[in-house]
């Protein structure tokens, strides 16, 4: 089957190294790739709304942030169909029609909707837009007929939830114009759901643990020489702990060989890092250090890039105001052919 790829993040921050092993790079290499039909990376504003419509402002502003990171990190617009969800109108209609195929109750399963009213305290108070929004990813992903949709470990339940929808809607209404899509993640687990810098569950902006792409030398020196690591590893001397420490968690996910060759030649590789920090006689220093030269030789030409191109963010707009436009041809086709499978084309019979 051909290849079509969606995906698309919310406009709510700059996007940090924990959306780059997470899935960023994923997209990059697909791209290369070459091996698809059609490639979509939608800058999801509506969605970001369910839970900041307080805030327009803060989405509004991060939709050409979004896309510069897109681009920093190597997404080619000329490759890559970049829209703006909000552009496209009809995605709302899909989303009016699978909600009558999901129950509340399911909804409330969802563990990462669960996990999100938690941290936002709603409580007994949950916006409806915001728990439905499962189900206009749904919308999101099946108006392209994407089969492939890379995104981070978290994204999975909404996969689950979109192949459901997926499943019933071909089901009820005899038809097969839905096409059920699978998550792309990455193979290296370390990757998946990277901690903050403080050793937290995830990087995120509200806890204020990230490291951003764009981060400046300076700022990412002193962001690592606060990073967690071994509390009890006090003296050089003392053995430290692998589990749970930051340092070596960024390095399992960013570093290889040649990083070794480069930069710390007295290991071949991280194993031999481990064993000597475990034994004991090896210093959160020396592995921080090493970290910062693995972490800037990764981040200083997507820095570079980017400063170039935030120099013209009207043309980011443009570039994202053209891509709408294809998106938003499509996304129609789509409807009109949902709509006929569900019987509700009555102006064509
Ligand atoms: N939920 C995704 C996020 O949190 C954003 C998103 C919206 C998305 N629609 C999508 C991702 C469709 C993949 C496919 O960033």
């Amino acid at each position: 089957m051909k290849k079509i790829i969606l995906t698309g993040d919310r406009p709510t921050g700059k996007l940090h190294i924990g959306h780059y092993v997470g899935s960023l790079k994923e997209r990059v290499r697909m791209q290369n790739e070459d091996e698809y039909e059609q490639f979509y990376v939608m800058v999801a504003d509506a969605q970001a709304l369910t839970d900041n419509y307080d805030n327009i402002n803060k989405v509004r502003s991060n939709i050409s942030e979004v896309a510069l990171d897109y681009m920093a990190v190597g997404l080619d617009p000329q490759k890559v169909t970049m829209f703006i969800q909000s552009e496209i109108p009809e995605l709302t209609e899909f989303t009016f029609y699978y909600m009558n195929l999901v129950t509340l109750a399911r909804l409330q399963r969802n563990p990462t909707v669960k996990a999100e009213i938690k941290q936002k305290n709603f409580d007994n108070s949950i916006p409806v837009g915001f728990l439905c929004y499962p189900i206009s990813q749904t919308s999101d992903i099946t108006a392209f007929n994407a089969n492939y949709v890379p995104v981070g470990e978290d994204q999975l339940p909404m996969l689950e939830q979109a192949r459901e929808i997926v499943r019933t809607f071909n089901h009820l209404y005899k038809t097969d114009i839905l096409v059920e899509p699978q998550a792309v993640i990455p193979s290296n687990k370390s990757c998946l759901r990277l901690p903050g810098i403080d050793g937290k569950a995830k990087m995120s902006k509200s806890l204020g643990n990230t490291i951003y792409l764009g981060d400046e030398p300076d700022v990412l020196r002193e962001k690592i020489k606060m990073m967690y690591t071994d509390p009890n590893h006090i003296k050089v001397s003392d053995p430290g702990n692998i589990k749970g420490n930051v340092v070596f968690t960024y390095l399992d996910a960013f570093s290889n060989e040649e990083h070794f060759k480069k930069y710390l030649p007295d290991y071949a590789n991280l194993d031999e890092l481990k064993a000597h920090y475990k034994r004991g006689g090896l210093g959160d220093v020396k592995i921080k250090n090493f970290l910062f030269e693995v972490l800037n030789e990764t981040l200083t030409p997507i820095r570079e890039k980017r400063k170039v191109l935030e120099q013209d963010k009207e043309e980011i707009m443009h570039i994202l105001f053209k891509g709408s436009d294809k998106a938003r041809a499509v996304a129609s086709e789509k409807l009109k052919k949902l709509k006929s499978a569900m019987g509700i084309n009555y102006r064509e019979v």
